[in-house]
């Protein structure tokens, strides 16, 4: 029996997917190489130091930990600047209708992100209420594949694994849900989310008792 909905923030609810590429693929042209769309696929839900780990070595790059940091906290303000402009208006199709439907039916939530930046984001875009728990970077030691983040989600909710459903755009995210004993829908392509138990391209639509009942079957 599902009873609590958990939701990964960048490419779920808003789109900053695309800034955090941006602002990763700024920091590789600085220093004299580029990241493409399909690699950026392997960077969502990774935290940030990790992130950047990958990229170093998609790039060759071996750097002090000094330097790393660094070039963390620069690619942090210049995420910090392109998301500093979001609005409401940015919160992804679905969502807010989607959320309508979970108060009604009073289905708990936790968002479980491993952004440090997510309260800020929630904040932007108004939902900061919108949630029973908020699970972000700042509050965990392991980021996705791991499933902490979401069994803090869960702990926080007072429900057990199995009565969680994860909503996932990240192929690490669904792995970290799985690994936690839980369910997960991936928001993107079945080709990429595989592991996902279902996926739609959105949350446009979706009708939360259908979904409750197609993933009890
Ligand atoms: C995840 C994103 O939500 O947060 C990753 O999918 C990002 O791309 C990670 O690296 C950490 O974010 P932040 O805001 O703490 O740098
Ligand atoms: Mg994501």
């Amino acid at each position: 029996m599902i009873k609590a909905f958990l939701f990964d923030l960048d490419g779920v609810i808003v789109d900053t997917a695309i800034y955090h590429y941006q602002a990763w693929r700024q920091m590789a042209n600085d220093l004299g190489f580029d990241i493409t769309e399909e690699f950026n696929e392997k960077l969502k839900g990774i935290s940030r130091m990790e992130s950047l780990d990958i990229i170093l070595q998609h790039g060759h790059l071996q750097l002090s930990e000094e330097r790393k940091n660094e070039l963390a906290t620069r690619k942090n303000e210049n995420y910090l600047q392109l998301v500093s402009k979001m609005t409401p208006a940015d919160i992804l199709p679905g969502v807010t209708d989607f959320f309508t439907q979970l108060k009604k039916n009073n289905i708990k939530t936790a968002l479980g992100s491993v952004s440090k930046n997510a309260g800020l984001i929630l904040e932007r875009i108004g939902m900061l209420n919108d949630f029973d728990a908020i699970i972000d970077g700042n509050k965990i030691a392991k980021g996705k594949p791991d499933p902490e983040v979401f069994l803090k989600g869960a702990e926080e909710l007072e429900v057990s694994p199995a009565e969680c459903l994860v909503f996932e755009d990240a192929v690490a995210g669904v792995e970290a849900a799985k690994a936690g004993g839980m369910k997960a829908v991936g928001i993107g392509k079945k080709e990429v989310l595989t592991k996902a138990d279902l996926v739609f391209e959105n949350l446009v639509g979706v009708d939360i008792r259908v979904l409750i009942d197609d993933l009890n079957r």
